[in-house]
This record gives C-alpha cells, sequence and structure tokens, in this order.
C-alpha cells in the first residue's frame, strides 16, 4: 500500500488525472476502471482538459464503471442515470465509445442477467488501472458496509443517501422508489492490477482511517484494499487528518 497525500483537493485530484494519463500512455491498449462522483468527474475533466490542449493516443482505451443506476420498471420520464455524465466528463473528449465505453445497462429486461454479463466483461477486458471513489462510509461503488468481500457484479439497492438524492437532486417522484443499481463487487475490484482510491475531505478522514488503519472488515468496504498488491492512495490533507503522522508514504503503521 502507498499513500500519497496532497495539500489541497486541486492537487489530490490532479494526481489522480495524471496517473490515469500515465497509465494510458505506458500501455496503449488498457482498461481502465472508472466511477463516476463528485470526486472522479473533476478528474475526468481534468484528463479531458489536458488532451484538449495536448492530444495523446487515447484510441486503445477501454474504461469500465463501477455502476450504474436501474431505470425503476415502467419509469419513463427522463434520465437520472450516470452514463450521460461519463459521457459529458471523459468519454467525449476522448473519443471512448461503442465496446470501449463499458457500463452496466441501466435498463435490462433481467436485471441479474444484466449483472452476470457485465461480470463477465470486466473479466474479459481485465482492469489494469482501478481508479475509485470511496463514499463517507467506506463504500465502493454501491458496495455498502456489510457487501460481502467475495461479491462480484450484482443488483442492489442505494442506499438511504443516494436515493435522498435521486428524489432531491433529479426531481423523481419517490413513488418509483425503492431504487437500485448495479455495481461491480468488491472482488471484481480487487481484480484490477493496481488499484487507486481518491479521497478529499474531512467528511472521508474517519472511512480513510478506518479503510487504511483499521481493522480488513466487510463493515467498511474499502479496507479490503489492505490485501490488494498494488494500491495506492490518494488523498488530500483534509482527508488525510485521521492517518497523517500514523503511516509512512509507504504503507508501514507508525507505533
Ligand atoms: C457513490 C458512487 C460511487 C462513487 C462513490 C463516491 O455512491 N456510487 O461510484 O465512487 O459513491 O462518490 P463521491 O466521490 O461523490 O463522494
Amino acid at each position: 500500500m502507498k499513500i500519497r497525500i496532497f495539500e489541497s483537493r486541486e492537487e489530490c485530484l490532479n494526481a489522480g488525472a495524471m496517473a490515469f494519463i500515465k497509465y494510458a500512455l505506458a500501455h496503449p491498449v488498457c482498461t481502465i476502471g472508472c466511477c463516476t462522483g463528485t470526486t472522479t468527474e473533476p478528474i475526468h475533466e481534468m484528463i479531458s482538459e489536458i488532451y484538449r490542449k495536448n492530444p495523446f493516443d487515447a484510441s486503445g482505451i477501454s474504461t469500465v464503471n463501477a455502476d450504474e443506476y436501474l431505470v425503476p420498471k415502467g419509469y419513463d420520464k427522463g434520465n437520472v442515470w450516470m452514463r450521460p455524465r461519463m459521457q459529458k466528463s471523459l468519454w467525449d473528449a476522448l473519443g471512448i465509445e461503442g465496446d470501449r465505453a463499458n457500463m452496466p445497462n441501466c435498463n435490462p429486461d433481467d436485471w441479474d442477467a444484466e449483472a452476470a454479463r457485465y461480470e463477465k466483461r470486466v473479466r474479459e477486458l481485465k482492469v489494469g488501472l482501478q481508479m475509485l471513489g470511496v463514499g463517507p462510509d467506506a463504500h465502493l461503488g454501491f458496495c455498502l458496509p456489510g457487501t460481502p468481500f467475495k461479491s462480484e457484479t450484482h443488483v442492489v439497492a442505494v442506499s438511504p443517501t443516494i436515493t435522498e438524492g435521486i428524489i432531491r437532486d433529479e426531481g423523481v417522484d419517490p413513488k418509483w422508489g425503492p431504487f437500485y443499481g448495479i455495481t461491480m463487487g468488491l472482488k471484481t475490484f480487487m481484480m484490477g492490477k493496481m488499484t487507486m482510491p481518491i479521497v478529499s475531505g474531512s467528511h472521508k478522514a474517519e472511512a480513510a482511517a478506518n479503510a487504511i488503519l483499521g481493522p480488513v472488515t466487510e463493515d467498511v468496504p474499502a479496507s479490503i484494499l489492505q490485501l490488494h498488491p498494488d494500491c495506492t492512495w490518494l488523498l488530500d490533507k483534509e482527508a488525510a487528518e485521521g492517518i497523517i503522522g500514523r503511516i509512512t508514504p509507504d504503507g508501514v503503521r507508525i507505533k
């Protein structure tokens, strides 16, 4: 485990963008695991901005997204799904399209069959770099506390916090709930050759400390990353407040 701590959110997210580009340049044909969210979308925008100014060869990059909402059966009133956000923040700029732009289908006939198809697709593509947003309860994708470490891509009811967001931010009538999504499982995330969780903000400091220094437990989904052979955490100072002085950059605990 490696730990990189940055003075500001901007520097932390910029390091995430550079890591993506560096990986893509060193591996012209590669698969990068992506997430949507308030941490990773600005990173995508930074990558797109750099690409627009200094285009690099992105023709061999495939991406696989961690998760996607499922359209409630019968709902036809607009778009609250993640795909357009990937389109806007990353795919359009880099020209990632077709079978290189992977995300679970938000409206399949058979939800479980779609989850199984997606798991197969992720395995075929073999993720090289898995970038990860981390929730304030240390969740990864939609894998909330209590998700089995052996979980593969699966259908899941989204958390109450995400449900609130769907209703408040997207204007979806609560009558369409409960809301569900498809997420890569914790086992799926661990298959990436390199993993890079990125955390910003003091509201995630406890989650980061628990995930990095606490016991490896299903109660703290991101703690599984302690078992990954090549994991680099990117944290801004605020998110790192619970680990500063307690661990070296090489992941050695300070007694
Ligand atoms: C959300 C998403 C994840 C995301 C994570 C962190 O619930 N399902 O894909 O990585 O939680 O999001 P944020 O960066 O906005 O805190």
